[in-house]
C-alpha cells in the first residue's frame, strides 16, 4: 500500500501534526508513504515529491506551517498558465495528476486542506482518484466539524494582541480597531472578541452601521470609560455594503479582502473626535506554534484519515463530531459553508454583557 500526503490552501497550525501522525500511522501498517509538495504542485511535475519516513517527520508536531509547502494558487481544474503575451488562460490539468499519482503507485491521496482544497478533493474523487480529506482552517468555515485546528491557535493569537491593546488604549483614551482574519466568517472575531472582553464586534454575519459602533464609544465615554477596542472580522460590512477588497489578486487567486479596520478607525475619529488607531493581525494568526488543542486534534484527524483510508472511505472527510472523529462525506461537508449564527449563545451573551455588533 502507498498512500501520499499533500497540504493545500493557506497554512495553518497543525498542519505538521496531521503529516506526522498520518505519516506515522501508514508506516506502522507497513505502508509507504510520499509526501506531495505545494499542494498538486508536486503531482503536476512542478514540485517535489517526498518519501515520508519516521525521520522525515521526526520532532514537527509541534511546529507552525507545514513541511510539505503549500499554495492557495494551484487548482489544477483552473490552473492559471501564462501565454506569451503575459496574459493568463485558465486550464484544466486534472487528468495529469490522476495520470501521475498511478504512475507513481499512489494507492490513495489524504489531502489536508479548507473548503477550496476539499472541493478540488472531491472532484477528484468524482474522477476516479481514492482521496480521504482532512479539513483545514483558522477560519473554522468547513461545515459538519465541530471546529479545525489553527482555529484555537489563531483565537489565542488575536486575545493576546487584544490584551496587548487594552493597556495601551486605556493610557492614552483611544479607540483600537484590530482587524482579524475572517473572510467569510467571523468565528476568529466572535471567540476573540467575547474572550478577551472587546467592546464591539464586527463579523460578516451582522452587517453594520457605523454610528451604532460610534454610539458605543459615546457612550462608553461618557461613563467614564474613554477607550474601546473594537474587533471586526476582514471580510465585515456595513448594512448595504460591501466588504473592503484589497488590490489585485495573482492569476489564480481569489479575491483578497482586508483593510477595514483602518477605515472604520478614520470614520470613528472623524464622528466621534476621540483619536482612533487601527491595527491588522494578518498572518500573525496562521503561523507559529499550535496549542496544545490544536497539536492534539491535528493528531487525531491524521490516524483518523489513515482509518479511513483502510476502511476505503473515499470522498469523506475526517471530523470533530465531539467526543468522537467521524467521518463524513466531501458532499455534506461542502453543501453548505459554515458561518456565525447570529443568535447562536456566544453572540447572545456578548449582547448580554454590552458587546456591541454595530447593529
Ligand atoms: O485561511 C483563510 C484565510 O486565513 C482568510 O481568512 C484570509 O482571507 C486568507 O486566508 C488570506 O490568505 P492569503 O493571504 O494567504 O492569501
Amino acid at each position: 500500500m502507498r498512500i501520499a500526503i499533500s497540504t493545500g490552501g493557506g497554512d495553518a497550525p497543525g498542519l505538521n501534526a496531521v503529516i506526522r501522525s498520518s505519516a506515522l500511522s501508514a508506516i506502522s501498517r507497513g505502508w509507504d508513504v510520499l509526501g506531495i509538495c505545494r499542494g498538486y504542485f508536486g503531482l503536476l511535475g512542478e514540485d517535489q515529491i517526498l518519501r515520508l519516513t519516521p525521520d522525515t517527520v521526526r520532532g514537527i508536531g509541534h511546529l507552525g506551517g507545514t513541511i510539505l509547502r503549500t499554495t492557495n494558487r494551484g487548482n489544477p481544474f483552473s490552473f492559471p498558465v501564462k501565454q506569451a503575451d503575459g496574459t493568463y488562460v485558465e486550464v484544466d490539468r486534472s487528468r495529469e495528476i490522476i495520470e501521475n499519482a498511478g504512475r507513481l503507485g499512489i494507492d490513495a491521496l489524504i489531502t489536508i486542506g479548507g473548503d477550496g482544497s476539499l472541493g478540488i478533493a472531491n472532484r477528484l474523487h468524482q474522477l476516479g482518484m481514492k482521496v480521504v480529506g482532512v479539513p483545514k482552517t483558522i477560519d473554522n468555515d468547513v461545515s459538519g466539524t465541530i471546529t479545525t485546528f489553527g482555529f484555537d491557535t489563531a483565537v489565542n493569537t488575536a486575545i493576546e494582541a487584544i490584551d496587548k491593546l487594552h493597556t495601551t488604549a486605556e493610557s492614552h483614551d483611544r479607540v483600537i480597531v484590530l482587524e482579524v482574519m475572517g473572510r467569510h466568517a467571523g468565528f476568529i472575531a466572535l471567540h476573540s472578541g467575547v474572550a478577551g472582553s472587546a467592546d464591539v464586534i464586527l463579523i460578516p454575519e451582522i452587517p453594520f452601521d457605523i454610528e451604532k459602533v460610534c454610539d458605543k464609544v459615546r457612550s462608553r465615554d461618557a461613563n467614564g470609560r474613554h477607550f474601546s477596542i473594537v474587533v471586526v472580522a476582514e471580510g465585515a460590512f456595513t448594512i448595504g455594503g460591501q466588504e473592503s477588497v484589497l488590490g489585485e489578486s495573482l492569476p489564480g487567486q481569489a479575491k483578497r479582502v482586508g483593510g477595514i479596520a483602518g477605515r472604520i478607525a478614520w470614520e470613528i475619529q472623524q464622528r466621534t473626535g476621540k483619536e482612533a488607531r487601527s491595527l491588522v493581525l494578518g498572518h500573525l494568526q496562521r503561523g507559529g506554534a499550535p496549542t496544545g488543542y490544536d497539536r492534539l486534534l491535528a493528531t487525531r484527524f491524521g490516524g483518523a484519515a489513515v482509518e479511513a483510508v483502510e476502511e476505503g472511505k473515499w470522498g469523506q472527510m475526517v471530523a470533530l463530531q465531539s467526543p468522537h472523529i467521524v467521518t463524513i462525506s466531501f458532499d455534506e461537508a461542502l453543501r453548505v459553508p459554515k458561518r456565525v449564527d447570529p443568535d447562536h449563545d456566544v453572540v447572545r451573551t456578548a449582547r448580554a454583557s454590552g458587546i456591541s455588533f454595530g447593529d
